[in-house]
């Protein structure tokens, strides 16, 4: 079978990635590359030296015979690109954010319809084996009814200059809540950040959105933390799990630990709280963005529907827009 050809555009910090997880497998191949910047062209060609076609102008790249483009460009260009790739008949790979609003979203799904075209959007997270992992032990129930989801996700930089904070790192977060919460309904957003380097976008951002059944999730971003801190506790009514990304070992715990109350004693309150054993889990240890590229490859060959395509791309930007609307009236946003 015919390997699947592969353009990249956009090689600065991401697209080398996704250039060498494409290369690598045995189903794709690239065949083109494109940037504006010649000397990132230059280091992908001197270290893939079969790469053959490269440019600074992607339109050149995408007249090129190509099945899928994938597109590591700053998130205010992705519209653009997108839709140029979509129009030649390519099926595409977008990072995150998909795009900068929910309009430009919807016109590129619609587009991609009208083609027969697959978009898949780069939620990287949920080809992750801890978040694969914690999707299985919340489906299992052993956490019971889940309370709340809380993440941290903070380091020094790197500072981005065209999107805030919310827009480069609480996209994970996002996506890996909608992933592992898909029938979870977030009603309102509350966004709260401040800009302390940067004259127009937020470099700390504080995120709570709130679901029915009281279900809270909290995300805390920063470019401005001295440490690297990637955690996520999720609180449940049986056990809780901590998520540690930055550990090199212990990534993942369960505690056995809850507060019961004899609700029929309500006079006087009294909670048990049980703190039993934290077990830490193995989990296996794969590059996220190879497992994404199976299951890309896999969507195509199998006409399967993307593990992560435009309508969860959309739901993310959804999101993101509610908390910029709530960043710029101090208000809750209603979803
Ligand atoms: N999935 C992930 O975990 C992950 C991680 C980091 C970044 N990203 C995403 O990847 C994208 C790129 O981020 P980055 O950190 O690599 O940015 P970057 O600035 O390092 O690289 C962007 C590259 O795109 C090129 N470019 C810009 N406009 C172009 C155009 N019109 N044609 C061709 N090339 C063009 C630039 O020259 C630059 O080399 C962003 O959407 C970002 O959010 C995703």
């Amino acid at each position: 079978m015919d390997k699947i050809k592969v353009g990249v555009i956009g090689l600065g910090y991401w697209g080398p990635n996704l250039v060498r997880n494409f290369y690598q497998h045995s189903e794709t191949e690239v065949i083109g590359i494109c940037d504006l910047s010649p000397d990132n062209i230059a280091k992908i060609k001197s270290k893939y030296k079969d790469i053959n076609f490269a440019t600074t102008d992607y339109k050149e790249l995408i007249k090129q015979d190509l099945d899928l483009i994938a597109i590591a460009t700053p998130p205010e260009t992705h519209y653009e690109i997108a839709k140029d790739c979509l129009e030649a008949g390519k099926h595409i790979l977008v990072e995150k954010p998909f795009t900068k609003t929910t309009k430009e979203a919807e016109e590129l799904i619609e587009l991609s319809e009208k083609k027969n075209l697959k978009i898949f959007v780069d939620h990287t997270f949920i080809f992750h084996p801890v978040v694969r992992k914690i999707k299985e032990i919340i489906s299992n129930g052993e956490l019971g009814e889940i309370y709340y989801f809380d993440s941290e996700r903070v380091n020094l930089g790197l500072l981005q200059t065209g999107v805030n904070v919310i827009w480069d790192l609480a996209v994970h977060d996002i996506s890996i809540l909608l992933y592992l919460f898909p029938d979870i309904e977030f009603i309102n957003i509350h966004a709260f950040g401040s800009k302390h380097i940067h004259p127009y976008y937020e470099d700390i951002a504080h995120i709570v959105l709130g679901g029915d059944n009281g279900f809270i999730a909290h995300i805390h971003v920063s470019w401005l933390s001295p440490v690297k801190i990637r955690k996520v506790i999720i609180g449940g009514s049986q056990r809780m799990l901590w998520w540690d990304d930055v550990h090199p070992f212990e990534k993942l715990k369960i505690y056995d630990s809850r507060i019961e109350v004899d609700l029929r004693k309500q006079d006087p309150f009294f909670p048990s709280y049980i703190k039993g054993d934290v077990k830490i889990l193995a989990v296996e240890n794969y590059e996220a963005l190879q497992k994404e590229v199976d299951s890309i490859v896999s969507s195509i060959r199998k006409y399967k529907k993307p593990e992560a395509g435009g309508i969860d791309g959309l739901k993310v930007v959804r999101i993101l827009e509610g908390c910029e609307r709530s960043l710029k009236s101090g208000a809750v946003f209603k979803l």
